[in-house]
């Protein structure tokens, strides 16, 4: 699916600053009816300089898929930790890396008495303390050849990763490709990379994108939830393409973008269904067959190169790369960022205070001395509402007091914090609270600019 312009990434949660767009962005509020809007995050929400991302070939993406089925049906049917076929799955994918100019390295573990592979493959260039990562686990069960779990994630990260190599990428972010031994076994490869990075350069990743699963044969379109900006990149992909998508609910932690969130790495991804039955719902959005699972092949011998739904692995390949162009040519952590929380959060009349709260990431160093803090609080009588900026460590910054006599409706306000004492990163909360009984409101949305 080719885009003909640089795309936001941003949905309603993650809104970039009108003056850094182009005046053909698609509306961003237009994203807004569906869930409330997740706490938005990092320093991802920066993206309007990204270059737009090519389209993957399909055929390529299928091409990987056959080889690594001729892998399978060459050494005992499987790709499986420890077998020859999982070896000769990473030589295949090292040496296509190899000539398109990564830097491979190849780490051995060891899990059940067998030697085990991770790859990874770096693209030279982009700033090195901020490392943009996408991966797939290679080895499949033992019980098959592993062609949609997990050929498809593998060879549509394979692809994106030539795909850069073609464009001779020149990157803001560091590029990181990865692919996992021993997945199936319980995420050892992943864990064992995670677990083995020093401090230093695991605090250098900035975000860990994970595909498991692309090519379903009764397809699903599902966005991992784990980071709102990250998610948006993905969700804001698939509705230019007019594809409704879900959050990612069939076993949260069950791949290895949970080795990375384990130890506080923002992570991504997308999926498209293993066991789990589509509902009639769903399969009158997405099509398919509706009392079957997502792929009847999993984890069994009929998961060949015959298992794969084209349509999804085309759409999720070409949104693998949508990311990796968005996230890694975008501008990084400039000033003007926002975050902000559109969720609406009822304010009790005369009652306790609420809040709500955004998340901020990936920032180096302290808050602004003059941190501008918009509210938007809907009510019937403002005088009511008192209003404070709470901090990552607790600290309160009153914004507004109440007054008996401002009848006046709504609290709609940019106001300026020093916040030049607090760090930067960590959740700060719009804290409100009615104060006087018979009107009441809620928060509708607030932001920080950083
Ligand atoms: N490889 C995963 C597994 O066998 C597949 C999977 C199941 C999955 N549920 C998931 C992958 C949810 C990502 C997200 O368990
Ligand atoms: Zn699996
Ligand atoms: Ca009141």
């Amino acid at each position: 699916m080719k885009l003909s312009a640089p795309r936001r990434t941003a949905a309603a949660a993650v809104i970039a600053l009108a003056g850094l767009l182009g005046a053909a962005a698609p509306s961003a509020g237009a994203a807004s009816s569906a869930a409330p809007a997740a706490p938005s995050n990092s320093a991802w929400t920066s993206t309007a300089q990204a270059l737009a991302a090519p389209d993957i070939p399909l055929a390529n993406v299928k091409a990987h898929l056959t080889q690594l089925q001729s892998i399978a049906t060459a050494n005992g049917g499987n790709r499986a930790h420890g077998r020859p076929g999982y070896k000769a799955s990473i030589d295949y994918v090292k040496a296509k890396l190899d000539a398109a100019g990564f830097t491979t390295t190849v780490q051995q573990f060891t899990s059940g008495g067998a030697i085990g592979y991770n790859l990874t493959a770096d693209w030279p260039g982009g700033d090195p303390n901020q490392v943009l990562m996408a991966g797939a686990h290679l080895d499949s069960v033992t019980t098959g050849a592993g062609i949609n779990d997990n050929g498809s994630g593998s060879a549509g990260v394979l692809e994106t990763a030539l795909a850069v190599s073609r464009a001779q990428l020149q990157t803001t972010k560091h590029l990181r490709f990865a692919w996992w031994g021993a997945e199936e076994l319980g995420l050892i490869g992943s864990r064992y990379y995670v677990n083995n990075l020093p401090a230093a350069e695991r605090a250098k990743i900035s975000g860990y994108l994970n595909f498991d699963m692309i090519g379903s044969p009764n397809p699903g379109y599902f966005v991992y939830d784990d980071n709102a900006a990250l998610e948006a990149v993905f969700k804001s992909y698939f509705s230019g393409l007019g594809v409704p998508t879900e959050i990612e609910t069939e076993g949260d932690g069950r791949s290895d973008h949970a080795s990375f969130k384990n130890v506080g790495i923002a992570v991504g991804g997308l999926f498209t269904g293993a066991g789990r039955t589509k509902t009639a719902a769903q399969a009158q959005k997405w099509g398919g067959t509706s009392g079957q699972a997502f792929d009847r092949c999993y984890h069994s011998s009929c998961d060949t190169t015959a298992n794969i739904n084209d349509t999804a692995l085309d759409r999720n390949s070409d949104a693998i790369a949508h990311a990796i162009w968005t996230l890694g040519t975008g501008a990084t952590n400039p000033p003007g960022d926002v975050y902000e929380n559109a969720a609406d959060v009822a304010i009790p009349d005369n009652g306790p205070a609420v809040t709500s709260t955004v998340t901020v990431s990936g920032r180096t160093g302290n808050a602004p001395a003059a941190l501008p803090v918009a509210v938007d609080v809907k009510h019937t009588w403002r005088g009511d509402v008192v209003a404070d900026l709470v901090a990552p460590d607790g600290t309160a910054y009153r914004l507004k007091n109440s007054s008996s006599n401002d009848s006046a409706d709504n609290v709609i306000d940019t106001f300026t914090v020093d916040a030049s004492s607090e760090p930067a990163n960590g959740d700060w909360k719009l804290r409100v609270q009615d104060v006087a009984s018979q009107d009441t409101g809620y928060i509708d949305s607030w932001k920080l600019t950083f």
